[in-house]
């Protein structure tokens, strides 16, 4: 079947470890498009599918192949490929694409089991997202844009600490143990998929603080393809150049320890990419408009959008630092994606 430009469906990938900001990630870029996604209504109350009038997010999860006790039983991780139904992801996918409904699975993360499939009907774009959106090639070669979300090891560690040990009651020792039985199965499936992204947005602990450990402040680094046909990388100042810039003084206020911006060209193996790298934190996020107006090829429809979209949603972690800022940028850069390859315009929101 050949489509028309207009009726293409848009499929972006985003991947990267459980517990690593992937749902805060797809608020910012869903609230680009417009809308507030819903769970699917009158269904089940576990789904994990968010729609909006343009966009369909689909975890990933709910194609294991094996549930909780499966897992268990045949002593694999939920990381492992063979958790995970790859024939059916890309069946589903690619119907999707195609523009048809399908019967999509369901996995209860509260009772780690698979529960009765739900009807999930095709968006203007799919967002797939979960631990192996590139994996498997037949599904890999269905998504147009592919953003891998790269939590290092420290700041995973300081994240997993806040939540589990402040919110879940677990304890440091047993926080460490299971990153460390999960950390083979990650190195081997998930990690390598970074390699065939397109834009992937790295969290690393800062450089300004020597030995700052608890994942407070960060140094975050928005990594992106050149040449590509679909978008066009971010820069600041001068493409091409490679800059470093203290943005803090009379237009914008910076407490201990400030902030450094870096713009250059780097490979990423083997690959041409540009960097935008953002150390620190903002104190005022209005002044972000300041920061703002130095970058060009942000996809921005006016200017102020970045500033606008990180004040609405200022409430969100990492709405102080690069993480929300270069999660912004990204979701502007899936609307240029989508407008691309379907020669059509979203209206501004
Ligand atoms: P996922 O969907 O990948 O499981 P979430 O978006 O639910 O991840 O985020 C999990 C937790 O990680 C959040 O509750 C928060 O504590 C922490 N987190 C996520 N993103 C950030 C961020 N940018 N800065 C600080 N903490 C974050
Ligand atoms: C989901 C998550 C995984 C998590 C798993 C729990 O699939 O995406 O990251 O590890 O649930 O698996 P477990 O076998 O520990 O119940």
């Amino acid at each position: 079947v050949v489509q028309a430009a207009s009726d293409k469906v848009v499929v972006i990938g985003l991947a990267a470890d459980s517990g690593c900001g992937k749902s805060t990630f797809m608020r910012r870029v869903t609230g680009i498009f417009g809308g507030e996604p819903k769970p699917p209504a009158g269904g089940n109350p576990d789904s994990n599918t968010l729609s909006s009038e343009m966009t369909t997010v689909i975890c990933l999860d709910d194609y294991h192949s094996l549930d909780r006790n499966g897992r268990k039983e045949a002593g694999v991780t939920a990381l492992a490929p063979e958790s995970q139904n790859f024939d059916l992801m890309y069946e589903q996918v690619k119907a999707l694409k195609e523009g048809k409904t399908v019967a999509k699975p369901i996995y209860n993360h509260v009772t780690g089991l698979l529960d009765p499939p739900e009807d999930t009907t095709s968006p203007n774009i799919l967002i797939i997202e979960g631990l192996h959106p590139f994996y498997d090639d037949r599904v890999n070669e269905l998504v147009d844009f592919r953003i891998y979300l790269d939590i290092s090891d420290e700041i995973k560690f300081a994240w997993k600490i806040q939540r589990d040990m402040a919110e879940r009651g677990h304890s440091l020792e047993s926080i460490k143990a299971s990153i460390e039985a999960r950390k083979p199965d990650f190195d081997a499936y998930i990690d390598p998929q970074k390699k065939k992204a397109d834009m992937i947005i790295q969290v690393l602990p800062t450089q300004l603080v020597p030995d700052e450990k608890e994942g407070k402040i960060l140094r975050v680094r928005l990594i992106m393809k050149d040449g590509m046909k679909l978008f066009d990388p971010v820069y600041l100042f001068d493409q091409g150049s490679t800059v470093s810039w203290i943005p803090c003084g009379r237009k914008l206020t910076c407490s201990f320890p400030g902030i450094k911006m870096f713009y250059g060209p780097d490979t990423y193996y083997g690959e041409e990419v540009s960097v935008l790298e953002m150390d620190g934190q903002f104190d005022k996020l209005e002044e972000l408009i300041y920061m703002e107006s130095h970058l060009s090829n942000t996809s921005a429809k006016f200017y102020g959008e970045i500033t606008q979209q990180m004040l609405k949603n200022s409430a969100f972690p990492g709405s102080n630092n690069g993480t929300g800022l270069f999660q912004t940028i990204v979701g502007l850069k899936c609307r240029e994606v989508y407008e691309r390859i379907t020669e059509k315009t979203v209206a501004r929101v």
